[in-house]
């Protein structure tokens, strides 16, 4: 006994010290970040894709534009290179500028090609209408605007569409080369909880 005593002394403070250290250390890791349940947030449902068809009016040209150029093209660029444009674009279900306004698409674009007319797109897509009304969604993409069909991704979403994913496909519905005004199609598929 007088000779397993210190022994197991020893193994408690050994452990004691173990013990403080470990759980400190993790309070300092853990103080900030912690893993949490999905139920507390309302996102343990299935993923579900919606699939949503928009219009989108850049209106470049007259008294009242929706894009407007920030920083101008280099001097001699055939493809408007270095050109940003900030837009707050209608949204709406149909192709006329008439038909209902379901959000704006807000945002910039950039010409970021120097051999085609190609932009960067950053805009998000705020929503406006029914239980979507101040959800949106963020795309962020390359768009060379005179192909058929530009492929973007969505890389994230608000409101409803937390945790969104997915991508939106962009068809030139019109384009009027004098004003530089354009309505183009988006079908956006998007996964979301
Ligand atoms: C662009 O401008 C520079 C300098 O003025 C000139 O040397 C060059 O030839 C121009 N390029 C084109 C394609 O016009
Ligand atoms: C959308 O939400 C805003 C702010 O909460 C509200 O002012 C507006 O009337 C709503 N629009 C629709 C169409 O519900």
């Amino acid at each position: 006994m007088a000779t397993l005593f210190p022994t197991l002394a020893a193994h408690f403070i050994f452990f004691f010290i173990f013990f403080v250290f470990i759980t400190s250390a993790l309070a300092d890791d853990g103080s900030f970040v912690r893993t949490t349940d999905a139920k507390l947030l309302g996102l343990n449902k299935k993923e579900k894709l919606s699939h949503f068809k928009l219009y989108w009016h850049d209106i470049v040209g007259g008294r009242n534009p929706t894009a407007v150029p920030v920083v101008p093209p280099s001097k001699n660029s055939s493809t408007a290179f270095g050109l940003i444009s900030v837009i707050d674009d209608p949204l709406t279900m149909g192709p006329e500028l008439s038909s209902k306004m379901v959000g704006r698409a807000q945002g910039f674009y950039s010409s970021a090609s120097q051999q085609e007319v190609g932009l960067l797109m950053a805009m998000n897509f705020a929503f406006m209408e029914g239980k979507y009304n101040g959800s949106t969604i963020t795309i962020l993409g390359r768009n060379t605007v005179f192909s058929k069909v530009r492929e973007m991704p969505v890389i994230g979403g608000s409101g409803l569409f937390r945790f969104a994913r997915g991508y939106v496909q962009a068809k030139t519905h019109r384009f009027d080369p004098a004003t530089g005004d354009a309505v183009v199609e988006y079908n956006c598929y998007v996964m979301h909880y």
